[in-house]
């Protein structure tokens, strides 16, 4: 008997290519019920935050607008999607939802607040929550925390297009989104704790969540000050899991199960994945709000300008990408939990082929090898990028260890890694393509990997051709700080 996680697995990896989302069967742009992009807060308290610095200042305002703020319009014929942000979004839907916990500070009470990026202004959701309140629900201490940031999925604003199969996107998004968390954090000269493990009614009660239409899929306890360790857990409550609230049940049954399947309702279980430790200083990206303004995802239809780079240059892009984070996911000082291969197109210096990322070094494993034939897409010219980089991660020792809740703590955990690509390519101006149209098993096979492995990401990098796109910054009227 397979499990809901090890359903979910497999027909969003191996059979997405038969899903109705995916053939587009569901929604559409532009419908009249279209979901919004941004959710309207409408009747509670709100405090606009101060015009966010053009430089990475170590406020709150700067960390929640480089976190996921909203970086740029796209106006003219070819713009199919006006709004985006500083993290990159399936089709630009943006089902993530950032909140998070603040003590008091100046005028803003402590509570438990929403980061309204349309309007860049924090709403509160309720007042007067106890930072411990998060810590039995994550069930570690997280006393010395100045700020915890809480991202929730809004599975509609995808699922309207893509039914169930928004569930991956949602949990790949999210860790794009924690990882960019980190990165903003980490400039601040704070650093973060990743918690993937929470008893999920807990949260959901405090922030007021709508589940299954919302459901709550990553909390990042932020510290001032050098990296500690994690916090040892405490004893966490036991909750009985909350009642069913709405989403379309008849596009979105499997993605009600896989979400009602992760769900944890006590903490008394912890296991981590194996992935090795390595002395590592924490990953920082000088001037990171200018590459995080910069970091582009290729336009709709990504045909790249020829610009050939050294393997060395590949190698330091992707190398750094994997270096460690706090992450209850693994042990303490342990990488993320993924591997990283790479298919090098046009290297100026070395030979195309397949490389596996080891010790920080790419290393052949298929000289001349090439995907060429495998990789087929209407929108993205793989001649003319620098090369691919596909995350994968042992999926059968996670279903094993973490059960279901495996499929959105591994794609949350490569996420983090694939925003690291993503921003550290913008660092040698190239944009940084995650694309999900790659036949799973035909890439396995083609890299190598053993049964138990699947490559969770794929991430083209080239440079960005000019477009009919106006892409417009938004402006910072406050200038530099
Ligand atoms: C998880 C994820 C999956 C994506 N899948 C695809 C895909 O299958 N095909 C594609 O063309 N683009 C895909 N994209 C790219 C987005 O459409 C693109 O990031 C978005 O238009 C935002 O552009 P920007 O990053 O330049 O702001 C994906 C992005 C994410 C984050």
């Amino acid at each position: 008997m397979t499990s809901t996680g090890e359903r979910y697995w497999r027909r969003t990896l191996h059979e997405f290519g038969t899903l109705p989302g995916l053939r587009g069967k569901y929604g559409n742009e532009g419908d009249p019920d279209e979901p919004a992009r941004f959710t309207a807060w409408r009747g509670l308290p709100r405090f606009p935050l101060p015009t966010p610095a053009s430089r990475l200042t170590d406020g709150l305002s700067e960390l929640l607008h480089y976190t996921y703020g909203v970086s740029r319009l796209e106006l003219g014929p070819l713009a199919m999607w006006p709004y985006h942000r500083l993290v990159p979004s399936a089709r630009c839907f943006f089902p993530t939802e950032l909140y998070c916990w603040l003590p008091e500070t100046g005028r803003l009470p402590a509570g438990l607040y929403a980061y309204d990026a349309a309007h860049h202004a924090l709403v509160l959701v309720r007042a007067g929550v106890a930072v411990d309140a998060l810590g039995a629900a994550v069930g570690a201490d997280l006393a010395g925390a100045d700020c915890v940031l809480v991202f929730a999925s809004v599975f509609w604003r995808t699922a309207f297009r893509y039914g169930d199969y928004a569930y991956r996107l949602c949990a790949q998004e999210v860790g794009m989104t924690v990882g960019n968390a980190l990165l903003v954090a980490g400039s601040q000269g704070r650093h973060g704790h990743v918690h993937h493990q929470f008893v999920d009614a807990d949260l959901q009660r405090l922030l007021g969540l709508d589940w299954p239409a919302e459901s709550a899929m990553s909390v990042v306890a932020l510290y001032p000050g050098p990296r500690p360790m994690l916090a040892a857990p405490a004893r966490p409550p036991v909750i009985e899991p909350a009642a069913t609230g709405f989403l379309d049940p008849r596009t979105c049954g499997p993605l009600i199960e896989i979400d009602a399947a992760s769900r944890r309702t006590d903490l008394a279980i912890r296991s981590t994945l194996d992935s090795p430790a390595v002395e590592a200083e924490p990953l920082t990206v000088p001037n990171l709000a200018d590459v995080l303004r910069a970091r582009r995802s290729g336009g709709p239809a990504f045909n790249p300008v020829r610009r050939p780079i050294t393997l060395h240059t590949v190698e330091e892009i992707v190398a750094p990408a994997l270096s460690p984070h706090v992450s209850d996911a693994v042990a303490p000082g342990a990488c993320p939990p993924v591997a990283c291969y790479v298919w090098a197109i046009t290297p100026s210096d070395g030979e195309p082929g397949i490389y596996r990322l080891q010790d920080g070094r790419l290393t052949p494993v298929r000289r001349r090898g090439t995907l060429a034939g495998r990789l087929r897409s209407s929108n993205v010219n793989y001649r003319t990028a620098n090369f691919v980089a596909f995350l994968v991660a042992d999926q059968e020792q996670a279903q094993r260890r973490l059960g279901d809740r495996s499929f959105r703590v591994l794609n949350q955990e490569a996420g983090i890694v694939a925003q690291r690509i993503c921003v550290l390519a913008a660092t040698r101006s190239l944009a940084g393509r995650v694309h999900n149209g790659y036949p799973a098993a035909e890439i396995s096979a083609e890299l190598g990997l053993p049964t138990a492995w699947q490559p969770l990401f794929q991430i083209v990098v080239g440079t960005a051709g000019p477009s009919a796109r106006y892409q417009m910054p938004i402006p910072f009227v406050g200038g530099a700080r």
